[in-house]
């Protein structure tokens, strides 16, 4: 057993991001379609205890910071539960969550208290009506009230993330960036990769991180952030100033399709179903569920997962003709 999370390109994992359930109450048209997909079986979950255990397992190989996603994370019930759990984990990881915001209202306090540190909320859109659409639900309000809830619980700094999509939300990014600027939220703006469960991504449509720059540059000053070094982080961080109402604030632009931070990669992730994935993009996984309920030692899994970021790929190879998007729907593997 080595004792990092370790692969053959000398980066190390430190971030988990674990699948607390694959289920979704929303259904963004650029991830699933209008029925949604067929959810795993609860009895193929893993339950409370085994995804505490396995987490902790990651812990001890030097992960730091362990991110809840989904699907939707605030569906899984036991959720503030095994937050506390995560929390009590030696030494304690940093706990952060990746959810829709549906929901997290009623909840975000008691997540604070057990020990949730931060969250990212995904909002692509402030117009009502093209939140709708876009999401198939109408819950917008929904969505800025947990947003509200998880700033006054202290869940900071809240994050909203935003996939760009080209005819879609491409001509309101700017009011989506002074809606956050004026709220104190932290905006990223995401290129949209190959990942939805319906294989109808096309590179064409991708609204690029340049555009995006353009769209933004007309309305706010943006300079590169002066701060602190990127490191593994996935956003390209810019100062912001709006001109015309004095507000200032920062937004990151995500570009994983033209600008791959692959080579600085600190990830790792845990399925719902307790498979291990080294990359969002991998063709395969460990599983360890299964060993697990077979009685394996902690030693015996440590070793599976060690062998699994061994075979962990440079990069995500996006537009070589040997790309391959993975069987695993994005939905299926948190993010
Ligand atoms: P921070 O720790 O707050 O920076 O979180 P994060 O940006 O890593 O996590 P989040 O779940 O908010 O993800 C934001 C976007 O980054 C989503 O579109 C993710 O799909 C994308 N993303 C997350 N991890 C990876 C990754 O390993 N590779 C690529 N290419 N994109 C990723
Ligand atoms: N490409 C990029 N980001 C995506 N997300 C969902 N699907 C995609 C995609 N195909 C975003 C969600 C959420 C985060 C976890 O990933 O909007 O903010
Ligand atoms: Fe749900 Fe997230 Fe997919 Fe939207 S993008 S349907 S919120 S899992």
């Amino acid at each position: 057993v080595r004792p990092e999370l370790s692969d053959t390109f000398g980066r190390v994992a430190r971030d988990l991001r674990v699948s607390v359930t694959d289920r979704c109450n929303l259904r963004c048209t650029y991830c699933m379609p209008a029925e949604g997909l067929p959810w795993l079986p609860r009895p193929e979950m893993l339950d409370d205890d085994e995804l505490v255990r396995v987490v902790g397992l990651f812990v001890s190989m030097g992960v730091t910071q362990v991110r809840l996603t989904g699907g939707e994370p605030l569906l899984r019930r036991s959720l503030v539960d095994v937050v506390g759990r995560i929390a009590a984990l030696e030494p304690r990881p940093r706990i952060a969550m990746t959810t829709n915001g549906v929901g997290l209202a009623r909840v975000a306090a008691p997540l604070a208290a057990a020990g949730l540190d931060r969250v990212n909320i995904s909002l692509d859109t402030v117009d009502r009506d093209t939140f709708a659409q876009l999401t198939r639900r109408d819950r917008f309000d929904d969505v800025v009230a947990g947003l509200e809830a998880a700033a006054a619980a202290g869940l900071t700094p809240v994050k909203v993330n935003a996939v760009a999509m080209r005819g879609i939300n491409d001509g309101v990014v700017a009011d989506l960036l002074g809606w956050c600027l004026e709220r104190g939220y932290h905006l990223r703006f995401i290129e949209q990769m190959p990942l939805d469960a319906q294989h109808a991504w096309a590179r064409e449509q991708m609204i690029t991180a340049t555009e995006l720059h353009a769209h933004l540059a007309e309305r706010f000053e943006l300079t590169p952030h002066a701060g602190s070094a990127r490191g593994s982080a996935p956003a390209e961080l810019y100062d912001v100033l709006e001109p015309a109402t004095g507000r200032t604030g920062t937004v990151g632009i995500i570009a994983s399709v033209t600008a791959p931070f692959c080579g600085a990669c600190d990830r790792v992730r845990l399925t719902a179903d307790g498979q291990v994935r080294n990359c969002l993009f991998a063709q395969g996984e460990v599983d360890l569920r299964g060993p697990l309920r077979d009685g394996a030692s902690d030693d015996d899994l440590r070793t599976l997962i060690n062998q699994e970021m061994w075979r962990k790929a440079a990069g995500h190879g996006i537009g070589k003709p040997s790309f391959h998007q993975p069987a695993r729907p994005m939905s299926a593997i948190g993010g």
